[in-house]
């Protein structure tokens, strides 16, 4: 069964403790924390503070996807705060092994993502190294986005290499995912799908949870 993870980019930023009680109602086990540094993508939406204050309220597990530069920089603060995995982009981090082992080496789970028009042989050589890869079926930047479907095939692959090579991380996509669209990964190996429009427009997340993951 697929797991949901919300994501807070779609989240009503006013009440953000209303937002994240919502989640927690819907009996998830994720939240997911977009953070955006206006150079990666262009929007700027939030750091570490904002993580520490979530991780004031709430014991659920704070995925930060960081969509920044240097990210390497937010390791020591993000840390700090209280996330539990810390995602980054395999695009724009030359070290990637490094800053996988720094994120790891502060007690934390280590996640590598890459965008639609990056292929999984890219991360291939970091596989045996990471708990998470977060797949991004749009490209990074904005909620409310159309699924790009050809992005499907890389979640099989990497579930295949995970079969083969007894790895361990987890697979999660992240962009376009509705009741729709969440229907053709099924049989694929994903284990989580973040959904941010899809969750905060519902009229009844809770069973908007139920329906995306399978359960309904
Ligand atoms: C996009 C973010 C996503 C975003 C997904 O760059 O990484 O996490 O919140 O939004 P939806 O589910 O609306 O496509
Ligand atoms: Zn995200």
């Amino acid at each position: 069964m697929i797991k949901i993870a919300p994501s807070v980019l779609s989240a009503d930023f006013v009440n953000m403790e209303k937002s994240i009680r919502l989640i927690e109602s819907a009996g998830c086990e994720f939240i997911h924390l977009d953070l955006m540094d206006g150079r990666f993508v262009p929007p700027i939406t939030f750091g570490h503070h904002m993580v520490k204050a979530i991780r004031g309220i709430t014991d659920l597990i704070l995925d930060a996807h960081l969509m920044i530069e240097e990210p390497q920089n937010q390791i020591n603060f993000l840390a700090e705060a209280g996330a539990d995995y810390i995602t980054v982009h395999w695009e724009n981090t030359v070290h990637t092994h490094r800053i996988i082992q720094q994120i790891q080496n502060k007690g934390l789970k280590a996640g590598i993502s890459i965008i639609p028009s990056t292929p999984v042989s890219a991360i291939v050589e970091i596989l045996n190294f990471v708990d998470l890869v977060l797949v991004m079926t749009v490209n990074p930047g904005f909620g409310g986005q159309k699924l790009i479907p050809e992005c499907i095939d890389k979640i099989r692959l990497l579930d295949k290499i995970r079969q083969d090579k007894g790895y361990r991380y987890l697979i999660s996509a992240d962009g376009g995912i509705n009741q729709q669209t969440v229907k053709l990964f099924r049989e694929t190996g994903l284990d989580i799908a973040v959904a941010g429009s899809a969750f905060f427009g519902s009229e009844d997340p809770v069973n908007e949870v139920l329906l995306l993951s399978g359960r309904i």
